[in-house]
């Protein structure tokens, strides 16, 4: 039900770094653009660690005025504000022994960042209008889709704070750098949602045409963008609506979804410019019919286009296929034919950091 599905690099070395964390206890903050799963790492985190049989408890801070989620968070005794006619315990109660998650922890207030510090440091807090400190064995672990050291610079985000929950830091990273997951994750909607949904003669998979749109889509709301797609097509009955949709977004220049990778062309200017420098370079001796400077000028402007597109798409050669708008059978050809390294390091971005931070 909660499995991460996946198996690009990426996600690889993602699920790797859930299993070296989970049994260590250390506060983990997890970033990443809305509807990347951050939520699904945190509950993963949880499963593997030896808390699993004890309490995951979720608070969103950003649902909640902050007088509201100090009380949610720490609970409260008999009298501590009108309508508190009865003690309550808090979430950090509740988690003892498990896991805290708190999500959006951007959005919390300053007063309120410096109590949660005092839990984290001393493992202690007091409930709103107690006087004894409670003592919780909980694991916290963040998320937040805000750039928190942006926030310690405006004054907004307390450093101190920023430093106790960020000891391992696991970013998760947007669809458009692993689209080789894509296949997967529609495949693993239609199972999930064609019997939740309710409809039996649904599709089950999508067209040919359609997957090329999706790899070529920029995916701003990330896996959740793409699991309504796959909804919709179970609810509609045929995938003709998201396919207007997303082709009434495509952009010409780049990928759909009203971004542009490179609004304007001037490193392409350049790529075509170091294509003619290489050409003048490699002159044969006796001088060259048009016909051959056509075809040396197209082969050195192939290899390097393929070099960029490569680049651009983190070494995924599916993607750059699609980039370039050639099969993929032609890519694998031109990339043996050329001798181009597709595994070169610097193509290859994985894009997950864990920094752990020494105390
Ligand atoms: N790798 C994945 N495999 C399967 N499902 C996924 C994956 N990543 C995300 N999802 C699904 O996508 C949806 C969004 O994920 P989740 O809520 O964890 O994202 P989020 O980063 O917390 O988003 P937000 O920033 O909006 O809170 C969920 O339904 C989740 O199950
Ligand atoms: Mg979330």
């Amino acid at each position: 039900m909660n499995e991460i599905i996946g198996s690009s690099p990426p996600i690889r070395r993602l699920k790797e770094v859930i299993k070296q964390v989970s049994d260590t206890g250390l506060s983990v903050l997890i970033t990443g653009e809305s509807g990347v799963g951050k939520e699904l790492v945190a509950r993963s985190l949880h499963r593997h660690s030896p808390r699993s049989k004890k309490a995951f408890i979720k608070v969103n801070c950003a649902a909640l005025p902050n007088e509201l989620l100090e009380s949610e968070l720490f609970g409260y005794e008999r009298g501590a504000f009108t309508g508190a006619t009865e003690a309550k315990p808090g979430k950090f109660e509740l988690a003892d022994g498990g896991t805290m998650f708190l999500d959006e922890i951007g959005d919390m207030s300053i007063g309120l960042q410096a109590k949660l510090l005092q839990v984290l440091q001393d493992s202690e807090f007091c409930r709103v209008g107690g006087i004894k400190d409670k003592k919780v064995d909980v694991w916290v672990i963040c998320a937040t889709n805000h750039d928190l050291e942006t926030d310690i610079q405006k004054g907004v985000f307390r450093e101190d704070l920023f430093y106790r929950i960020n000891i391992i830091k696991i970013e998760v990273p947007p669809l458009r750098d692993r689209k080789d997951d894509i296949p997967q994750l529609i495949n693993h909607f239609f199972r999930r949602y064609s019997k939740a949904l309710n409809r039996k003669t649904a599709p089950l998979r999508i067209s040919n045409e359609l997957l090329d749109i999706f790899m070529y889509h920029y995916w701003p709301g990330n896996v959740r963008e793409l699991e309504n797609y796959v909804q919709k097509i179970i609810v509609m009955g045929d995938e003709e609506a998201v396919k207007q949709e997303l082709l009434s977004k495509r952009d010409p220049k780049g990928y759909s979804g009203g971004h542009v990778v490179h609004p304007d062309f001037s490193r392409e200017e350049d790529l075509i410019n170091s294509v003619i420098d290489g050409i003048q370079n490699d002159f044969p001796e006796s001088f060259p019919s048009l016909k051959q400077v056509k075809k040396l000028a197209q082969s050195k402007a192939e290899r390097i286009f393929i070099e960029e597109a490569l680049r651009r798409t983190g070494g995924n050669k599916r993607d750059a296929a699609v980039l370039l708008q050639i099969s993929y059978k032609a890519i694998l050809y031109k990339i043996k034919e050329y001798g181009i390294d597709s595994m070169k390091e610097e193509y290859v971005k994985d894009g997950i950091s864990v920094t752990i931070v020494q105390e």
